[in-house]
């Protein structure tokens, strides 16, 4: 059977942006016969014992308690399951000296999710036509909200500018204010903080005047915080999340160990909260109950933000310095490499300059050496203009092992080598 598809159908039904580079990594894989490949190209995270032992406990705890048959025989509210909206209320309150009720939070089903109904609740063309831009400040950033809009023409990036750091190999993207535009004609604006796929974490002030120029039109600013603190908190440096006006606060649980269940929570402003929940009850009705009611026990505990600190940071703050150390030490200083600065999420993300060919063949290239990563130009959704930058980037999963990582940015160091030589 084929059937019809519509517009619609055929723009969600291509393979958008790192998921059709996945396609190519997984067919690499199969076809490898006999050949072994560090594969850096993940985003799921490494499962750690002390993790997924937390999560064991609270499922015992569940199956345990009369709550269980509520929890998996009932429908609930759309908005969420009670007992994690009440968790996340008190936690937040107390930790950070909030005034949340109840009805500043939404939980959904993952945070992607999330960024699909804010994209179109807010983004696309209203009802007299006017098309309402879906803004990415600083590009690069998360590929999946490339496919987030049923209006790809709404999606728009800004290019960023570069701080770069000669002596020591190193880079940071700045968000460039003289070309970023939000105004009346914008519906949302979105981006990670910490950012997937560079590591990179605006700063407060940064934040604080893309939040002040779209409250001047109303306008609702997601911060993606899928790795921020206080859960996952895979954050490197000093940062405090923010709250507040036209803010929402978007999290997910997923780098925090529970990806497989899909809980990502929102938290802002109760005029925003429910657009975007009457979204969700069309959508899908409300997110499962039973990671809900693990993860209430998790932040109710106070052991999610203890695990996240104390077990999941290191881990991950451990990998960016391999990576770093091994690429100071192998990769030649004549070269025009730049790591980004490693700020957080659970990547790192390299820029070779001038590369004389494309992100695309490096990554071939690198293939052969039996390494995985992923060619950095499928992460600047929205960014229509050329920038030969586009081409000159990977993302390195820090979800492989010291060794292996070790190994493999040896082995990128000599390809590079090789490539910038020839
Ligand atoms: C920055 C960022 N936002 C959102 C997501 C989606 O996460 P979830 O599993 O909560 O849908 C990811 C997943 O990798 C991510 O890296």
């Amino acid at each position: 059977m084929n059937p019809a598809l519509s517009q619609l159908g055929t723009e969600m039904s291509r393979l958008s942006g790192v998921r059709a580079i996945m396609k190519d990594i997984i067919e690499t894989l199969r076809a490898g016969a006999g050949q072994t490949f560090i594969n850096l190209s993940a985003g799921n995270p490494v499962i750690l014992p002390e993790v997924e032992q937390l999560w064991r406990d609270c499922t015992i705890e569940l199956l345990a308690s009369p709550e269980y048959g509520d929890v998996v025989c009932r429908y609930g509210a759309s908005q969420g399951y009670q007992p994690l909206i009440d968790a996340i209320v008190q936690d937040f309150n107390q930790r950070y000296g909030l005034k949340l009720s109840d009805r500043n939070i939404l939980i959904t089903p993952g945070s992607q999710s999330l960024y699909f109904y804010a994209a179109n609740a807010f983004g696309g063309y209203t009802a007299s036509g006017e098309l309402r831009k879906i803004v990415l400040p600083l590009s690069p950033d998360y590929t999946g909200y490339g496919g987030v809009t049923l209006t790809p023409e709404a999606l728009i990036a800004y290019k960023p500018e570069l701080e770069i750091d000669h002596d020591n190999h190193r880079f940071k993207y700045r968000p460039n204010f003289s070309q970023l535009q939000i105004d009346e004609h914008t519906g949302c604006v979105i981006f990670s903080r910490p950012c997937n796929p560079t590591g990179n974490v605006l700063s407060n002030d940064e934040v604080n005047k893309i939040t002040s120029l779209a409250a001047i039109h109303d306008v609702p600013v997601l911060i993606d915080s899928a790795y921020a603190p206080p859960f996952p908190a895979l954050n490197f440096t000093e940062m405090s999340p923010m709250f507040g006006g036209n803010v929402v606060h978007c999290m997910s649980l997923s780098k925090a160990g529970l990806p497989g269940e899909r809980i990502g929570i929102a938290i802002g402003e109760p005029e925003i909260i429910h657009s975007l929940e009457c979204f969700q009850t069309n959508l899908c009705i409300h997110s499962p109950r039973y990671g809900q009611a693990i993860a209430a026990r998790a932040i109710q505990s106070g052991q999610l933000a203890d695990i996240s600190v104390n077990t999941i940071r290191p881990f991950y703050q451990r990998k960016i310095a391999i990576v770093e150390e091994t690429l100071d030490r192998t990769m030649p200083r004549s070269l025009p490499w730049f790591l980004h600065r490693g700020e957080g999420a659970i990547f790192a993300w390299l820029w070779l300059e001038d590369l004389p060919i494309t992100d695309w063949e490096f990554y071939q290239e690198l293939k052969k050496v039996g390494v995985i990563v992923v060619p950095g130009s499928t992460f600047f959704p929205g960014l229509q203009e050329d920038w030969q930058h586009k081409q000159q980037c990977l993302r390195i999963s820090l979800t492989g092992t010291d060794i292996e990582l070790q190994t493999a940015m040896e082995r990128l160091a000599q390809v590079a080598q090789q490539v910038y030589g020839s």
